[in-house]
């Protein structure tokens, strides 16, 4: 097969592109820095568009290049992709579900318990030697704590799982009237859910209909003790709304793996002893890295052969 040219849109996770060019003598890379000074001929030469949750696939990345054929996201998020431009230039999308789905799970609850159990802090007690000079201050039960979640998708499932082992009653919002969600209670709106809940967790899509779906009413709602979780999006939440409750205790505590604008992180966050803080890490560790390095390989593989894509999104 002749040699196919894919371009990265960020400096790239190593494990994936040490991948893609072992397994892929068929393909020549091309990696983002040098794409800024792309000449026609390399950009005519790419048929496929490797990115991630940090640098997508916008229109006029997608513009820029005549010959693509593909876009393939390293994430099970597609948000950052335009997809209607794809639709309208014929353009498979694909994705990586499934493989990340424990990890994501894990961290939710993982941030769950360091908020309620304020791990981070006691950490930093042990470690700056207080421990000697005076009791740690008493922290909170996580075990039995109602949970509701929105998004009870892949993710939103494993979570619910996790928490019912913790014996937390799960419910979830739906507005149709015989959900299939085994025993899991429903509301027929977030805010609803919210009043019902003590942990609301995020694990839905990013889309036009869920940016700021968990806005003033949803966070009064759960009120002074409830505690936000987002393994979701950012934009989710209404990120000022967040702040202003958490700093005026009208909401007990979050733990954040993504952010609104993230990288950039705001300085009430930080400041805030309630609130704890992941670098969007939901799917990173070494083994998932290698199966979504694998899977989305497989298919740029299944593409190029002429094969059914294995995660398709268009
Ligand atoms: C994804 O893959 O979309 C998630 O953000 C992982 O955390």
């Amino acid at each position: 097969m002749e040699s196919i040219g894919v371009l990265m849109t960020y400096p790239m996770n190593t494990n994936l592109e040490e991948q893609l060019s072992n397994r892929l003598n068929l393909f020549k890379l091309w990696n983002y820095p040098s794409f800024q000074s792309f000449s026609e001929t390399h950009a005519n030469s790419i048929r496929a568009l490797v990115c991630n949750t940090k640098i997508g696939a916008d229109a006029n990345t997608i513009d820029s290049l005549p010959n693509l054929e593909i876009v393939s996201t390293y994430s099970v998020g597609f948000d950052k992709i335009d997809l209607k431009k794809c639709r309208e230039k014929g353009i498979c999308v694909t994705n990586t579900p499934d493989v990340l789905t424990d990890d994501v799970a894990d961290l939710a609850i993982a941030l769950a318990l360091a908020v309620f159990r304020k791990i981070p802090m006691s950490d930093g007690y042990v470690k700056s030697e207080l421990w000697k000079c005076s009791d740690y201050p008493l922290t909170s039960k996580f075990s039995g704590k109602a949970v509701g979640i929105v998004g009870l998708g892949r993710i939103g499932s494993a979570i619910a799982k996790r928490a019912a082992a913790f014996g937390c009653p799960v419910s979830y919002p739906s507005r149709s009237e015989k959900p299939e969600a085994g025993s899991y209670k429903y509301y027929p709106n977030i805010p609803d859910l919210a009043a019902n809940s003590q942990i609301l967790v995020v694990a839905c899509a990013l889309t036009d209909e869920t940016r700021h779906i968990v806005n003033r009413e949803v966070i009064d709602a759960l009120g002074p003790k409830g505690v936000i979780i987002n393994i979701g999006r950012g934009p989710i939440i209404d990120q000022p709304e967040l702040v202003a409750a958490l700093v005026e205790r009208r909401l007990g505590g979050a733990g954040l793996d993504v952010l609104e604008n993230e990288p950039d992180v705001s300085e009430e966050l930080i400041g805030l002893e309630n609130v704890v803080l992941t670098p969007h890490i939901g799917s990173d560790t070494v083994e998932t890295c290698n199966d979504m390095s694998d899977l989305l390989i497989a298919n740029l593989e299944a593409h190029f052969n002429g094969k059914p894509l294995l995660a398709p999104v268009l």
